[in-house]
């Protein structure tokens, strides 16, 4: 097919893009959108400090827009993020304990709630492992309300929307290392013990190479009957276009890798400020990488 949603469809997974709410109004950015993309994650609009700005006053104007927007145009959604350590409202930065766990959970339970049979699959806990060889969790306020933070958001957001699958996301995970193999071993410990996840997401922001062992590192993943799936890919420096082209084939490769996500549509669009790290120019033309995934997704 000669568009990347297309492509993707026809090896049964997806394509997607971050989106700012803001951007809505950018009729290039759009255009691509809507000619490129079947699936969306927003880029900030679904986190803690955008939806419950106070606590227990939830906020979903420019969430809204995000989901309202693909639904129309037949996008499926990743929810990104329920809860994460980082822009968190002041509220919750200020608070500890059973407190924190309390509204926690209750956040779980109300963003999940909300969007009930409208979210594909769920961010439901981001980043919570260090980085380095510890290979264990990162400190946080989160974190030190009890180790069984996690598990205890999961379980709530299968509740409250039974049928999104609920995914573990993180980043510096892309080969086989302290850091994924720590989340490796919680998963297999969930999976053990009857804690609902279905997917893990690997960020995939990258320079200039992708580890040799990273489709190895997904399937290891897969074989502990989970989905992976690459959610926040962006690659700088040199050798874009054949790094891309490496991701995307281990995607393929992986029967359970079920879809990729980039972390914005241009250039001009990416959080990494000067690293053209995406598939389209500043101009919304579409660069080598944009090639090489096309052409990988409709290899073989
Ligand atoms: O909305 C405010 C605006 O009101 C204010 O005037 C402006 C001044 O700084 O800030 C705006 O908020 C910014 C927000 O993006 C929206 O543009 C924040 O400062 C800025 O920190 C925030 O950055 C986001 C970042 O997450 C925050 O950690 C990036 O856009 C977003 O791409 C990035 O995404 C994360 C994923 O969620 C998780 N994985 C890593 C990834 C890259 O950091």
């Amino acid at each position: 097919a000669s568009t990347l949603g297309a492509s993707a469809a026809e090896k049964g997974r997806y394509f997607g893009t971050a989106v700012a709410a803001h951007k809505l109004s950018d009729s290039q950015y759009v255009g691509i959108l809507n000619r490129e993309f079947n699936s969306v994650t927003a880029e900030n609009e679904m986190k803690w400090d955008a939806t419950e700005p106070s606590q227990g006053r939830f906020s979903y104007t420019n969430a809204d827009r995000i989901v309202n927007h693909a639904r129309a145009n037949g996008m499926s959604i990743r929810g990104h993020a329920l809860l994460w350590h980082a822009q968190q409202p002041g509220w919750a930065q200020n608070m500890s304990g059973s407190a924190l766990r309390s509204a926690a959970i209750n956040h779980v339970t109300q963003v999940a709630s909300y969007y009930r049979g409208r979210i594909h699959s769920w961010d439901v806990v981001n980043e919570a492992f260090a980085d380095g060889s510890s290979g264990g969790r990162r400190d946080s306020n989160l974190q030190r309300t009890g180790n069984d933070w996690i598990e205890a958001a999961f379980r709530a957001a299968r509740a409250a929307d039974p049928n999104a699958k609920l995914c573990y996301n993180d980043y510096n995970t892309d080969g086989v290392n302290a850091k994924s193999t720590g989340i490796y071993n919680m998963v297999r410990d969930f999976k053990a013990r009857g804690v609902p996840i279905d997917c893990v997401g690997f960020q995939s922001h990258l320079t200039n190479s992708v580890p040799g062992d990273y489709q190895a590192n997904l399937q290891r993943f897969a074989d502990l009957g989970v989905d992976v799936q690459i959610t926040e890919l962006d690659i700088a420096g040199t050798n874009q276009a054949a790094v891309y082209d490496t991701v995307t084939r281990a995607c393929l490769a992986v029967a359970r890798c079920t879809g990729i996500t980039v972390w914005g549509i241009r250039d001009s669009d990416s959080w990494r400020t000067g690293a053209n790290p995406l598939l389209f120019d500043n101009n919304g033309n579409k660069k080598p990488a944009y090639t090489a995934v096309l052409n990988a997704l409709n290899a073989g």
